[in-house]
């Protein structure tokens, strides 16, 4: 229940050139088990155009000598973590606001979403800003929750998850409400908490990315939605995971 847990990364640029990378999933084969690793091998040549048979001859000359690799990461699983309110870090309901703030997508890596909780109604939103191109797969959106899409590579389901961006915990529907969720006054449990319930910028629009499912999430997923984050023009990334390794 660290603060530091809602870890809201600004300035795309930073990360842009961070992910400008050639990601491959190479499959490696071990007593029959299938595992996904991703291999980085640095930033984009420029003007390179990423081709079906450009990838295919990139894959056959990594796999035997790992010509150019500059790391090799397996696909981990990491668990979802929460945060705490906005008080907490002397934000108070009242601060100043500006209009900028109805054309921020933030974009949130978690286990999905559902719309149908009042912080993510749409009542008094408009379509969603024009410099968006994401879309919302297997999922009805509305004008606040603007984006949805899942990531799954290597299809590790498990007969409780639901294949969609829909929410099957909670957690992502209460992380993403501390992000971005509209203020809910009377927000409760059993009396307890009694308050409102809000996001740090609750006119903003948002984008859920479903990397978390009932196994964990897994390094691939994560590095595909955030891809796909980018290139949809989220402004803000929000992921709220970690491996049991650093709880200790
Ligand atoms: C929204 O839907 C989920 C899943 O069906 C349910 O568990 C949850 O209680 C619902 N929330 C509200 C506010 O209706
Ligand atoms: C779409 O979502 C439903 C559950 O909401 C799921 O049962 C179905 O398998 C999903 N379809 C696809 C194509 O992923």
């Amino acid at each position: 229940m660290k603060p530091s847990n809602l870890v809201a990364i600004k300035g795309l640029s930073h990360l842009l050139q961070l992910l400008t990378c050639i990601l491959l999933l190479t499959p490696s084969f071990s007593k029959g088990d299938r595992k996904i690793y991703i291999v980085y091998m640095g930033k984009y040549p420029k003007d390179m155009e990423i081709t079906d048979s450009f990838h295919t001859s990139m894959v056959q000359s990594v796999l035997p000598r790992k010509n150019g690799v500059v790391s090799v990461i397996p696909n981990r699983i990491y668990n979802v973590e929460t945060s705490r309110s906005w008080d907490f870090l002397n934000f108070p309901e009242n601060v100043p606001r500006t209009n900028l703030e109805s054309d921020i997508i933030v974009g949130v890596l978690d286990t999905g979403i559902w719309t149908n909780s009042s912080s993510f109604s749409d009542e008094g939103f408009g379509p969603p800003p024009q410099k968006w191109k994401g879309t919302c797969n297997n999922f009805t959106c509305n004008n606040k929750v603007i984006g949805a899409k899942y990531f799954c590579i290597g299809g590790n389901f498990e007969p409780e998850d639901i294949i969609s961006p829909t929410d099957t915990t909670g957690h992502g529907s209460h992380y993403t409400s501390i992000a971005a969720g509209n203020p809910v006054p009377n927000a409760n449990l059993f009396g307890l908490g009694l308050g409102t319930a809000r996001g740090g910028v609750p006119s903003a629009c948002i984008a859920v990315y479903k990397v978390c499912w009932t196994s964990g999430c897994r390094t691939a997923d994560i590095l595909a939605a955030f891809d796909a984050a980018i290139a949809d023009g989220v402004d803000i990334i929000s992921i709220s995971v970690g491996s049991a390794g650093h709880r200790k």
